[in-house]
C-alpha cells in the first residue's frame, strides 16, 4: 500500500492531542521554543517522556547540545503561545511572554497546564526527526483544562 503525504497527514490527525511548548537555553542563556504535538510519556520507572523534533527547526541544536529542556503543556486558553512559537519568527517568540527558569535554565511559561522538567537522557533519529528523551526531574501542574488539537486545528474539550 502506498500512502501519499496528504493521506498520511489526514490520518495523523485524527489522533487527537494536547499542545505543548518545548524550551531550552543554550550555554549562553539564549532561549528557543517550539511548539510540539509530537509528545508522549515513555517509562514510569525510571519516568521517561519524549518529544519528537523536525530536523530543521531552529531549536534543534540548542537540544542537541542541552542538557535539560522543559515541555510546557498548554491550557485551554494558549492558543496564541501555540501559535505565536510554531510560526516563523523564531527570535521573537518569548517577546511579552511571561516565565521562570527552571532548575537548569529552561523557560516555564506562565499559566500552563503543566510543566515538566527534563533531564535529557537519549536521543534517537527517525526519518526527518529526532527523538528526545527525557527523565522528569522535576514537575508542576495547574487546576486548569487543556489545549487540544484536533484535524488541523485548535480546540477545546466540550464540558
Ligand atoms: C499544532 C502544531 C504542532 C506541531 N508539532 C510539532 C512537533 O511535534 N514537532 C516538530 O518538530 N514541529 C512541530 N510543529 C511545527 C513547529 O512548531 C514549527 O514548525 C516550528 O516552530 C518552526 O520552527 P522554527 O523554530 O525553525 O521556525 C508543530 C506545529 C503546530 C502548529
Amino acid at each position: 500500500m502506498s500512502l501519499d503525504q496528504d493521506e498520511f497527514r489526514s490520518v495523523l490527525g485524527r489522533f487527537a492531542s494536547g499542545v505543548t511548548v518545548v524550551t531550552v537555553a543554550d550555554k549562553r542563556g539564549r532561549d528557543y521554543g517550539i511548539t510540539v504535538t509530537a509528545f508522549s510519556s515513555l517509562s514510569l520507572e525510571p519516568p521517561l517522556v519524549l518529544v519528537c523534533i523536525d530536523h530543521n527547526a531552529s531549536i534543534r541544536p540548542a537540544l542537541a547540545d542541552a542538557s535539560h529542556f522543559v515541555v510546557n503543556i498548554l491550557a485551554a486558553h494558549q492558543e496564541a503561545i501555540a501559535r505565536r512559537f510554531s510560526e516563523p519568527e523564531a527570535e521573537q517568540r518569548f517577546e511579552g511572554v511571561g516565565f521562570i527558569r527552571g532548575q537548569n535554565g529552561a523557560a516555564i511559561l506562565e499559566d500552563v497546564l503543566a510543566s515538566l522538567e527534563c533531564r535529557l537522557v537519549q536521543s534517537v533519529v527517525g526519518g526527518d526527526h529526532t527523538i528526545f528523551m527525557g527523565e522528569v526531574e522535576a514537575a508542576s501542574v495547574r487546576q486548569d483544562s487543556p489545549l487540544l488539537y484536533y484535524r488541523g486545528g485548535y480546540s477545546q474539550l466540550d464540558r
